[in-house]
């Protein structure tokens, strides 16, 4: 696309489209979601075509790809509270349909908190949509370089990269923590369609890499080169470096 903009309208029509004809058949729908800047218009879009047109997320679960551990929900940097202030505080999607991975848990109850996301997941018939921005490290989620193909959600440790990027939000890199929780590369590639979105020149390397790089776990995003319904919706900016 032209711009950014441009290709979240296009991102927010086909999630829209789906929810509309799943609603037609009162059947539900699961959407995975991430955070960051990247899907903040989509996310937007999706608010406006709720106000303005009606469109009822009622049918709707979503997962969030991740969480900062340890986080309070009520923190500023935390997902819960974008995701609330970008998206469903706006919507009238049932409250017990959102899941985020929580950030307040001690630490032995985490690995039982990822097998049961995994397995709400799987219950609900697996994630129709995946939205997925990309970090500099060419993390999705925050599946760093080192992740596995086959991992699934799971307490990780951030790159440094990311957590340089993470900086300014957290008011310098030592508040940021050192910890995520995160769906895996298996996770994300269990999802009927993904559409991983990157914008603005500061990506066009790593999008060069996750796309026509060779497939291999130093790039996570590279994986999704193996998925079957994948498409990666960049500006002009963010795909200059494509041959
Ligand atoms: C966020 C997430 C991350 C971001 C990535 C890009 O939930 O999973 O992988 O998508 O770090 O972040 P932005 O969009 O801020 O450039």
């Amino acid at each position: 696309f032209n711009t950014s903009e441009q290709a979240s309208i296009f991102v927010a029509t086909e999630i829209a489209a789906l929810i509309k004809a799943r609603q037609q058949e009162n059947k539900p729908v699961v959407l995975g979601l991430a955070t960051g800047s990247t899907p903040t218009r989509v996310y937007a879009e999706l608010v406006k075509m709720h106000k303005k047109e009606g469109l009822s997320f009622r049918n709707v679960h979503t997962f969030n790809l991740d969480e900062y551990y340890p986080m309070q929900p009520d923190s500023l940097q935390s997902y819960v509270r974008f995701m609330g202030e970008h998206l469903f505080d706006h919507i009238d999607i049932p409250k017990q349909n959102i899941n985020i991975p929580d950030g307040t848990l001690p630490k032995e109850k985490v690995g039982d908190f990822c097998r049961d996301y995994e397995k709400k997941i799987d219950d609900l018939g697996g994630i129709d949509i995946q939205v997925l921005g990309i970090g500099r490290t060419g993390h999705i989620g925050f599946n760093e370089p080192g992740s596995t193909e086959r991992s699934l959600t799971r307490l990780v440790t951030l790159d440094q990269v990311t957590r340089i990027d993470a900086a300014s939000d957290f008011f310098g890199e030592e508040n940021v923590p050192r910890k995520a929780i995160t769906m895996g590369v298996g996770s994300i590639m269990k999802a009927r369609k993904v559409f991983m979105m990157a914008w603005g020149e500061g990506k066009a390397a790593v999008i060069k890499k996750a796309v026509e790089g060779p497939v291999t776990d130093q790039i996570p995003s590279s994986f999704l080169q193996k998925h079957p319904d994948c498409l990666v919706v960049l500006d002009e900016a963010s795909s200059s470096e494509l041959v």
